[in-house]
């Protein structure tokens, strides 16, 4: 018989059984979780990843000669193999791990842009941004006498990309990669080949586009690339930060403590190499190693599957969420990850995530931590759906129907 070496196709039930939680019920109806954009579910893999580091390997990295420390350094540095691999970074010491998006975004604001900022320079972001990619900026801009400029948005959600917005005085383009409060896709490869045309830094904050898609740093030519790895499956309180080997080694450290140290005297100190430069005191190995075993099990399985899936579930749910009586969708990019976001006439959002969530379904309501969206669209708060690949065409369906009952409650 021919044996075929192509991976099975990719089914979605068998993919939900990797993930216990989700065979959970809320107010005894099955869970329907629709609020992967805060942060997502974790396979099995992840949760034994972990476990089985605390049982059998627990122990500080670099530092003991013994045999458990050996082995936690060799699971904490195997992890950033695995991300260097994932984001095809050139190098492993240029991924350095961090607690998540906003520390990686807050490393390079105070390392990178501080020392380069004088008054009157500009850091570009976009108005899509989330506030850890604004505020970081902010602060180091109030401290030189800088400014933020700021690439507007259509209605659509989409950039109004003008390069003239990339002046001379432009000192870093932070913008990001997908947008979490109206799931714009944004064409990342161009903005920094415009930024670099002129020799202008960039930083892309991936928290939103990695969960859905392979990134390769190199192609994207982006100086710096952030995410968090909680929001791709695994633990919370692990991120990344890839930079350009050059840049990273030029920078100073971010903060002060062990392992970041070559040399200490009272008199001075030397710096380590990258990465470890910059991740003082006793990192969170655990976590590393559960974001490792999550790009393995994400590497399993078939990448154009999963993204074909996910744009099902974003059609389906486009269609009939706009069929909903007095529902609005802001974010109608043409490229766009899978997530929706609503208002609903005459209900306030957090009613709408109440009464989901007594039909079981999990959807995030507020201002999504990007209140300059919420004024851009002239709503304090809104409504999101945002969807995985383990999600199912039924979980539209159950949304949908939730919101039927928001309806009548609202008539
Ligand atoms: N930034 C995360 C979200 O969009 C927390 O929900």
């Amino acid at each position: 018989m021919h044996r075929t070496l192509a991976r099975p196709a990719f089914d979605v039930e068998t993919v939900r059984k990797d993930f216990p939680i989700l065979q959970g019920h809320v107010w005894c109806k099955p869970l329907v979780y629709l609020d992967n954009a805060a942060t997502s579910q974790k396979p099995r893999a992840v949760l034994e990843a972990v476990d089985r580091y605390y049982r059998e390997h627990n122990s500080n990295v670099h530092r003991g000669v013994h045999w458990l420390s050996g082995a936690a350094t060799k699971d904490y540095e195997g992890a950033r193999d695995k991300v260097r691999a994932w984001l095809n970074a050139a190098g492993r010491e240029e991924i350095v791990f961090t607690r998540g998006t906003t520390e990686s975004i807050n490393l390079v604001a105070r390392s990178f842009l501080r020392p380069r900022l004088k008054p009157g320079d500009e850091v570009l972001v976009t108005e899509m941004e989330h506030h850890s990619n604004i505020v970081p900026w902010q602060i180091v801009c109030g401290e030189a006498g800088a400014k933020l400029s700021v690439v507007p948005i259509d209605d659509r959600g989409e950039l109004l990309f003008d390069e003239k917005l990339l002046t001379p005085r432009t000192r870093l383009f932070a913008f990001v990669h997908a947008s979490n409060a109206l799931g714009t896709l944004n064409p990342a490869k161009d903005l920094v080949r415009a930024a670099r045309a002129r020799g202008i830094p960039t930083l892309v904050d991936g928290a939103q586009a990695v969960p859905h898609m392979r990134v390769d740093v190199r192609d994207l030519g982006c100086d710096f690339y952030a995410f968090s790895g909680h929001k791709l499956f695994g633990p919370t309180g692990i991120g990344v930060l890839y930079g350009r080997k050059e840049l990273l080694d030029a920078m100073p450290p971010y903060q002060g403590g062990g392992e970041m140290i070559r040399r200490v005297t009272f008199e001075k100190t030397t710096w380590n190499d990258i990465p470890y430069k910059f991740e003082a005191g006793t990192p969170d190995i655990a976590g590393a190693v559960g974001l490792g075993a999550a790009l393995d099990y994400l590497g399993a399985l078939d990448a154009e599957a999963l993204h074909d899936h996910e744009a099902t579930l974003l059609a389906r749910a486009t269609e009939a969420l706009s069929a909903v009586r007095g529902l609005r969708i802001l974010g109608t990019a043409r490229r766009k990850v899978s997530l929706v976001t609503f208002d609903l006439e005459g209900v306030h959002p957090h009613d709408i995530g109440q009464i989901l969530d007594q039909e079981g379904v999990a959807v995030r309501t507020g201002h999504h931590c990007a209140q300059p969206v919420m004024d851009r669209f002239g709503v304090p708060a809104t409504a999101r759906a945002s969807f995985a690949f383990y999600n199912t065409l039924a979980e539209v369906d159950a949304l949908v129907a939730a919101l039927g009952k928001v309806r009548e409650l609202f008539a």
